[in-house]
């Protein structure tokens, strides 16, 4: 009855399919390899419950209070000490924007920028909830593949220059450079310095999305791009999701003073600002060294759980398969034969005892159709050994 009064952007709308497909697992004996939830082991529950007493007891207006919708000024110098430790230096206090998760920050900044109509790359696979938000902006797409070290940079270039020939500029790139989701790849630096070249060539702004990128795992961590960035046309965010709670609902932004203030503007329309009571205690967490502390113990576990994926994966996976080796993050993608289209695939694995998602989600056209992400950071090990060695049997009677 409700559908006459909605809005044409509302039709738009479309729910997360990670989120269906952990409704049809809900109350069965399904391994869920499809989630992306951080494994709860790692939240550091006392030093929270310590936190969170102390700042009702020496600061209760504070936490409870409202605030200035950038975030309170001590959180977001904070901010950016926490920026500082990713190599982006050079920044202060009004380059820093506190949001609800980095979700927020993406929906605020895909907002503020992209029209419809305006031609808008991104990653093929790239991180689904991202490409939600930039459908419901109506853009032109273009899909770069990612190969074994990220973005295929030569594609992204040939893409560019055939779309500047057809009278189309590309506006803006949004990308996820290290450990991403879901390809579970990082870019080097020198493809990093490359990839800011072609943006400053092409008159093109990036978005980088770093949710990952204190979760690297193995070799070294090149910084991120905004660390790299020397004109200002890298509109960074990261999160607390992964390094501290994602119940906390806390991200932040990194951009020019200009940009900021183009986003304290949407903001006060979407919800004033973010939780008062959360910057506070993510605050403390960064001021107390829990978060440096949380650093270390997440990438052990997540290593190791990663390690024991790629064994159960090397052993049972079928032979035509490839698959990705994530130096960090929380995410292995594979992809299978052709004719394997992981969507159908699904039900007879969720039958068999185990879920994954099906990897078109992740591509702005709804191709890769023969691809699936599966998670390592929240199942047990025992449990992803299994998983593994069930879905391998499922593709098999696939194949
Ligand atoms: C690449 C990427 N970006 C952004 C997010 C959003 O996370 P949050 O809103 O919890 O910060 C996620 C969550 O999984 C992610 O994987």
């Amino acid at each position: 009855m409700f559908e006459r009064f909605l809005s044409k952007d509302a039709a738009l709308l479309k729910g997360s399919e990670i989120r269906d497909i952990l409704k049809i697992t809900e109350g069965k004996n399904v391994i869920s390899l499809a989630g992306g939830l951080p494994a709860p082991d790692t939240f550091p529950v006392e030093e929270i419950k310590k936190i969170t007493q102390d700042i009702l007891d020496n600061d209760p207006e504070k936490g409870l209070q409202y605030t200035a919708t950038a975030g309170i000024s001590e959180f977001r110098r904070e901010l950016v000490n926490l920026s500082n430790k990713r190599g982006i230096t050079g920044i202060n206090d009004r380059n820093v924007f506190a949001t609800v998760g980095s979700q927020e920050a993406l929906f605020m900044i895909f907002n503020l920028l992209v029209d419809p109509g305006d031609v808008v790359i991104v990653e093929m696979p790239s991180y689904l909830a991202a490409l939600n938000i930039l459908r419901s902006r109506k853009p032109i797409f273009i899909g770069v593949n990612v190969k074994e070290n990220g973005l295929d940079l030569d594609e992204l270039e040939t893409k560019i220059k055939k779309s500047i020939s057809e009278g189309k500029k590309p506006k803006l790139l949004y990308v996820i450079p290290t450990a991403q989701n879901p390809a579970g790849t990082t870019m080097n630096l020198s493809d990093r310095k490359r990839l800011l070249e072609i943006a400053e060539n092409y008159d093109i702004l990036v978005v980088e999305d770093d949710a990952y990128g204190f979760l690297v795992f193995d070799g070294d961590n090149p910084p991120p791009l905004k660390a790299l960035d020397k004109s200002g046309r890298v509109i960074y965010t990261s999160t607390f999701s992964k390094i501290l709670a994602p119940g906390f609902r806390l991200g932040w932004i990194v951009a020019n003073e200009e940009f900021i203030k183009n986003v304290e503007m949407y903001k006060q329309n979407v919800d004033l600002h973010t939780p008062s009571f959360t910057q506070m205690i993510a605050m403390e967490a960064i001021k107390r060294g829990v978060i440096e502390r949380q650093i270390p113990k997440i990438r052990q576990i997540y290593r190791h759980k990663r390690d024991v994926m790629l064994d159960a994966i090397n052993k049972y996976f079928p032979k035509d398969a490839r698959w990705s080796k994530p130096v960090g993050g929380m995410f292995v993608f594979a992809w299978l034969d052709k004719k394997i289209d992981t969507t159908k695939m699904l039900e007879e694995a969720v039958k068999r005892g185990v879920a994954y998602v099906p990897g078109a989600s992740f591509y702005y056209d709804y191709s890769g159709r023969n691809t699936m992400r599966l998670n390592f950071s929240y199942p047990t090990e025992s449990d992803l050994e299994k998983a593994i060695q069930i879905l391998s049997s499922v593709i098999k009677s696939f194949s």
